[in-house]
């Protein structure tokens, strides 16, 4: 079996399962679709398959994202993002939900608010699930893109110094992405407001998992031999109170001034949105790679999701 083959109608709900063999034979793949969007705009793998958008919570990159990698290989989307007009509102549970979408379409993505509503989603149906974020849990196809991308920036994975900068409690982007930093040796620097540190319990997991770790106080410690720089916003939807929000946002922000202590060859990477924690300034450095890893999100939920449909290119 390719490795590409091994995700033939799988979940995707986690990072779990993913090695390094997959993703390599995934990122090829992605290399592959960028040469086809770029020649040609788009083919026609999964023509006459349907993918059902399931959004429960805001989005702009992951939704339309996936609406134009579905649609440039050729497949077709059912776009649920306002649940509150659909009969998510008359109370209809997530698993009824996926039950009916599954009857019409061959692929459901899920954006959800709960931690583990892509496994519950999971268990109810019989076709494949892609989680796109479980309320601070995971974001496996967003993790996915920023490998994609720093592999395309810096030619390389292994042992690099990644600093992840910002809300990494609930940010789930971070959590995932630690995760397949962990298949690459490496380190990982945690710089965050004190309100928002790495869970104690996914630093032990990730212990387990071989990656070397460090917290440290302030990105001024740090900035001078980061390869990659990756920072998120405070996720103000997390907070119970405007008052703890308030004690986390602002601390810390990306500006010239940071980008000229960085390394020649490195990057800074954001998932946006980003609320302020980068300048807008440094947007026009080489360096700043977070438009491109917008770009990359589609040729990488291309790959995926002809090869979870069992056609890959
Ligand atoms: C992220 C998310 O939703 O977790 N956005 C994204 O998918 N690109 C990050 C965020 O919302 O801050």
């Amino acid at each position: 079996m390719t490795s590409l083959e091994w995700l033939r109608g799988r979940d995707v709900l986690g990072t779990a399962g993913l090695d390094r063999e997959n993703l390599d034979a995934l990122f090829a793949s992605a290399r592959r679709m960028r040469s086809i969007v770029k020649d040609r705009g788009g083919t026609d793998l999964l023509r006459g398959r349907v993918l059902a958008n399931l959004f429960y919570e805001p989005s702009t990159r992951t939704s339309s994202c996936f609406v134009a990698s579905m649609t440039r290989l050729g497949g077709s989307v059912i776009p649920i993002s306002e649940v509150r007009y659909s009969s998510v509102s008359k109370g209809e549970s997530l698993r009824d939900t996926v039950r009916t979408l599954e009857a019409y379409a061959d692929v459901i993505v899920l954006r959800h608010p709960e931690e583990g509503a892509a496994k519950i989603a999971a268990d109810a149906a019989k076709k494949p699930i892609i989680n796109a974020g479980d309320g601070p849990g995971e974001h496996p196809t967003q993790a996915l893109l920023d490998l994609f991308t720093i592999r395309e920036e810096l030619g390389r994975l292994d042992g690099l110094t990644v600093t992840l900068l910002g809300d990494l409690k609930h940010g789930r982007t971070v959590h995932s992405l630690a995760k397949l930093l962990a298949l690459y040796g490496g380190r990982v620097r945690y710089v965050s407001p004190e309100a928002v540190r790495m869970p104690d319990p996914l630093v032990a997991e990730l212990r387990g998992r071989g990656l070397a770790q460090s917290e440290h106080r302030s990105l001024d410690e740090v900035v001078a031999d980061t390869d990659v720089l990756y920072v998120t916003r405070v996720q103000k939807e997390r907070f119970a109170s405007e008052d703890e929000y308030a004690k986390a946002q602002g601390s810390y922000r990306v500006d010239l001034a940071t980008v000229a202590r960085m390394k020649e060859k490195s990057c800074i990477m954001h998932p946006l949105p980003r609320v302020g924690e980068i300048d807008e300034a440094v947007d026009d450095d080489r360096r700043a790679a977070y438009f491109r890893q917008v770009e990359n999100g589609m040729y990488v939920r291309m790959a995926l999701l002809a090869a979870v449909l069992g056609s890959p290119a």
